[in-house]
């Protein structure tokens, strides 16, 4: 058994020992008629069921928009502000991100080399082990270096920080690298970078970012083009970001948080 693998025995067996838990499994699956038919893959199964169900977020100006036919209704985000509205189209048009982040979950679920400033401690990639090759870890091809899949963009005002290793610290900032990555990547304030603080792994952090050589090959395995939008527009491709792909019933779960739960273990605030 691989050793990941090794411990779900072992968590099924605490769940199985608990009458709760297994009152609530045989409720939920009818497969489940006694402790010892509970495994792992019900556990598995019963959490991403919660979590598609609580926190899907599918209440977005965008998705009340979005008609049948898939293409999105002016009049509805019209509706909503003026200002959406133009950021929708500037989205879909002129600032060309929908090149990548395309569809319902705004991701064409492609991998891309954007040029995302490298922080933090690293994968284990590189001569000193520091960098993080991005899709090239997983396909193990060289012109994969430094790419990372598009992500979703539901709900991006409350997912900070930015970018894969968390290097921007404002939505502002990071909608400004796309539209200039290489300046971005140059120009990158290490202040705003959010990193435990740790005297072994602050001497880490910013070794590939402060490495010219490094921040070159980044630069050079970039494949997002400049767009070059006026101050107004990029403030209205914001709010559309905000406002528009925001569902306001997600923004605070706390109310998803139970008061009580049968191990008994005590709960965060
Ligand atoms: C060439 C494909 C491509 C285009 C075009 C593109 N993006 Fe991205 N975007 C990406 C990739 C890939 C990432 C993740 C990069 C990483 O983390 O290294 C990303 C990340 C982001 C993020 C950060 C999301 C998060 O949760 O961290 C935002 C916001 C974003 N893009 C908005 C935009 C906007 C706005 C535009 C248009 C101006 C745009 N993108 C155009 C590929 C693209």
């Amino acid at each position: 058994m691989r050793p990941l693998r090794a411990i779900w025995p072992q968590l099924a067996a605490r769940l199985q020992a608990n009458a709760d838990y297994v009152d609530l499994f045989i409720g939920a699956f009818s497969h489940i008629e006694t402790a010892a038919d509970i495994t792992f893959v019900d556990v598995a199964n019963a959490i991403s069921a919660f979590e598609a169900a609580a926190w899907r977020c599918t209440d977005t100006p965008f998705d009340r928009a979005v008609g049948s036919d898939g293409t999105l209704s002016a009049d509805v985000l019209d509706s909503i502000s003026p200002k959406v509205l133009r950021g929708a189209e500037l989205f879909y048009g002129e600032a060309g991100c929908a090149g990548c982040h395309s569809g319902p979950f705004q991701t064409n679920l492609e991998f891309y080399a954007i040029a995302m400033p490298q922080i933090g401690p690293g994968k284990g990639d590189g001569s000193d082990g520091h960098d993080d090759f991005g899709r090239e870890r997983v396909s193990g091809d060289e012109s994969d270096r430094y790419k990372f899949r598009t992500p979703s963009l539901r709900q991006v005002a409350q997912t900070g920080p930015w970018g894969h290793d968390g290097a921007y610290d404002t939505l502002q900032a990071v909608v400004r690298h796309h539209l200039d990555p290489l300046t971005s990547l140059e120009n990158y304030d290490t202040s705003q970078a959010r990193l435990p603080s740790r005297s072994d792994l602050d001497a880490k952090d910013f070794v590939v970012h402060s490495d010219a050589e490094r921040r070159g090959a980044i630069a050079a395995a970039n494949q997002l083009s400049p767009v070059d939008l006026t101050e107004e527009k990029i403030g209205d491709l914001i709010e559309f970001l905000t406002v528009g792909l925001t569902d306001s019933s997600c923004v605070d779960l706390r109310a998803d948080v139970p008061a009580s739960v049968p191990s008994g273990l005590p709960l965060a605030d």
